[in-house]
């Protein structure tokens, strides 16, 4: 059977699987339904979208890539409250849980794309991005479907146009293939500078790391790695 392709026409390898899951609940289902279209970050193609025009003086941007249970995006954006956070997410329970968490903790600093996050980042101005997560992304474990890792060449272009010069991205993953290929290819990429100084830097959680959910399942073959990358120059 021929590889699915993304919904965008002649976009990249869909990078993940179901977007469907359980049946939402009836709460669920309103914040979807009437929430959600206020919050959804307004990405026109062949438009550039100023993020700082979504939020009332914030004094950053951070973006995160694929939130699944948005424990880290509602966390950071409570303890961070200047801070403006645009999060990308295609599993419809995820964005409702984001949604709930939003609701319940009364945040007015999240904007969500529900949509595939290489299109947010297509869609936004080159440089307005002061911090990006990209957190246990899908491993695709198998060789044939490796292909689909969201970390490509093509990927990281297009995340350094939208990154401030000295901004900084975060790759974790406890998947060890891909935690070396991952490295290997944000240190080939002349727009990323590797902060780490001693091992320390990679394999402790950093001081304002908030543990995901999927982390929590410790289902990859590693301890979890955590890269921290500055943007020295936008390509
Ligand atoms: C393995 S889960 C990890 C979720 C979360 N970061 C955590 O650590 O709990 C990866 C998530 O990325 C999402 N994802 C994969 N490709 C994506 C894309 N192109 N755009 C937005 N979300 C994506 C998947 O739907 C999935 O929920």
């Amino acid at each position: 059977m021929a590889e699915s392709k993304s919904p965008f026409a002649g976009g990249p390898l869909k990078t993940f699987g179901r977007r469907g899951g359980r049946p939402l609940s009836g709460r669920q289902r309103v914040l979807m339904d009437e929430v959600l279209p206020k919050l959804r970050v307004p990405i026109v193609a062949g438009e550039a979208l100023d993020p700082c025009t979504l939020f009332e003086d914030a004094s950053e941007i951070w973006l995160e890539i694929g939130f699944g249970g948005g424990e880290h995006v509602s966390g950071q954006a409570a303890a961070n409250p200047s801070v403006g956070i645009l999060a990308s997410e295609v599993f419809f329970e995820g964005i409702a849980k984001l949604l709930g968490q939003v609701a319940d903790a009364g945040l007015e600093n999240v904007r969500i794309w529900p949509e595939d996050a290489r299109e947010m980042v297509d869609g936004l101005a080159a440089g307005s991005i002061d911090r990006a997560f990209i957190l246990f992304p899908d491993p695709w474990p198998k060789a044939r479907h490796q292909k689909r890792r969201i970390i490509q060449p093509d990927f990281l272009d297009a995340l350094s146009r939208i990154m401030k010069p000295g901004g900084q991205v975060r790759f974790a993953t406890d998947v060890e293939s891909y935690a070396d290929e991952a490295l290997e290819r944000f240190l080939a990429h002349p727009a990323y500078a590797w902060t780490a100084r001693s091992a320390d830097d990679w394999r402790i959680a950093p001081t304002d790391h908030i543990e995901t959910r999927y982390q929590m399942k410790r289902l990859g073959d590693i301890e979890p790695v955590y890269y921290d990358f500055t943007v020295s120059r936008q390509s």
